[in-house]
């Protein structure tokens, strides 16, 4: 069941420079134009961003902040120090189970770097969010990549399987691209069985999309990891905080785990992110308006592809992977071409699915649209 890193980074067809280099390049081309009319801003359903952005909150501190006499040309301590307290009181645990990061990106990347090695492998699903195995590959751990199950879940037989050995087990739930959820008792009797496989081992639980999820049978292990120091919940402010272009994430664990983890200290945030984060924790009514408004355009996504005959799977986040029943790459040329971009190719799966971010119900309005040309779909299905 288990796969060499090598294998991995071949079926996913690129390896840990090159998938940032990807990425830089992809971004770049978007814009490029011949200097003569700009053209209209395309939609943009590829980066799984949220397209309001932060709340009016968030907007206020920054520019506080930056205001002459504001803490913007001084280091940042106290401020950590703020968020730490902000985010621990909104998870009713103490500020030595938080660190933060540039980005939930460097928490996955301190994760990979403290607790693996060339003797440590990473396991990690096959489909996944490719980070953490993308940077086990720059410094050389092998990844064992575990093909997803039928209904395009992480398979957690298999997983836990291959998890003899390893030095980190990572889980994103929901799990991006496929936007699957595995319920709270899964993730729960998965955790035991880890344990027992690979005592040292750490469970990393990426839940960057948490703030999507509609599903009751879906659980936090944020409670779990404060007491577990094996275990430990990564977050984001880049997706239902709106916050993607600040960087700013956090991990929720044991004060041990979260000592390994905080090696950078404070020193990778700054001023006018730290506090926006700060604001937008402590901003619980906009999360919520954002959950619903992600509900509502996402309701109406997976029910125009469904009506149009292509099926996604049941989503719990701000993005829907659907099998168009074709291979991603001339779809997402064509709709690039109509003024909306849809994501990159998710080897092995990239001839028949696609991933769309979900944006305002309005632009998913006028991306349906395009997909129905595209797709040969007459009736427009909402
Ligand atoms: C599952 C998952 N984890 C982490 C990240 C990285 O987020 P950040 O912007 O906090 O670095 C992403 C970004 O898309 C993601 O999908």
């Amino acid at each position: 069941m288990s796969f060499t890193r090598r294998a991995f980074v071949k079926t996913v067809g690129i390896g840990g420079a090159s998938l940032l280099a990807a990425r830089r390049e992809a971004w770049a081309g978007l814009f490029q134009g011949s200097g003569a009319a700009r053209p209209p801003r395309p939609l943009l359903l590829h980066n799984n961003e949220n397209p309001l952005g932060p709340g009016e909150a968030v907007l206020d501190s920054v520019r506080r902040a930056l205001a002459e006499g504001g803490p913007a040309g001084r280091y940042p301590f106290e401020h950590v120090a703020h968020l730490h307290q902000a985010i621990a009181e909104k998870f009713g645990v103490s500020p030595e189970n938080v660190t933060s990061g540039c980005g939930s990106t460097q928490v996955l990347r301190v994760a990979v770097q403290t607790f693996t090695s060339p003797a440590k492998p990473l396991v990690a699903g096959q489909l996944t969010y490719e980070e953490c195995a993308g940077y086990a590959d720059l410094i050389g751990t092998p990844v064992r990549a575990i093909p997803l199950d039928r209904s395009l879940k992480l398979d957690l037989d298999a997983m836990a399987e291959a998890a003899k050995g390893a030095g980190l087990v990572f889980l994103n739930n929901p799990n991006n691209p496929t936007a699957t959820l595995l319920t709270g008792d899964a993730v729960d009797a998965f955790i035991e069985r880890v344990h027992s496989a690979a005592p040292d081992a750490l469970v990393l639980i990426d839940e960057a999309y948490h703030d999507y999820v509609t599903d009751p049978s879906h659980r936090t292990q944020a409670a779990r990891a404060v007491k577990d120091p094996r275990v430990v919940v990564a977050r984001t402010f880049s997706k239902a905080h709106g916050m993607a272009g600040m960087r700013v994430g956090y991990a929720i664990g044991h004060p041990e785990t979260i000592k390994r983890l905080d090696w950078e200290g404070s020193m990778a945030l700054n001023v006018a992110g730290i506090v926006a984060a700060t604001a937008s924790i402590q901003d619980q009514a906009r999360l919520q308006r954002e959950s619903a408004r992600n509900t509502e355009a996402r309701r109406f996504t997976i029910d125009w592809f469904s009506k149009a005959g292509f099926a996604s799977t049941d989503s719990q986040t701000n993005f829907v992977f659907v099998d168009i029943k074709r291979p991603a790459k001339a779809f997402r040329d064509t709709c690039r071409e109509q003024g909306v971009l849809v994501a990159r190719d998710f080897p092995p799966l990239e001839k028949s699915h696609v991933r769309v971010s979900i944006g305002t119900l309005d632009e998913m309005k006028r991306a349906t649209d395009v997909f129905g040309r595209i797709l040969g779909v007459t009736a427009r299905a909402a």
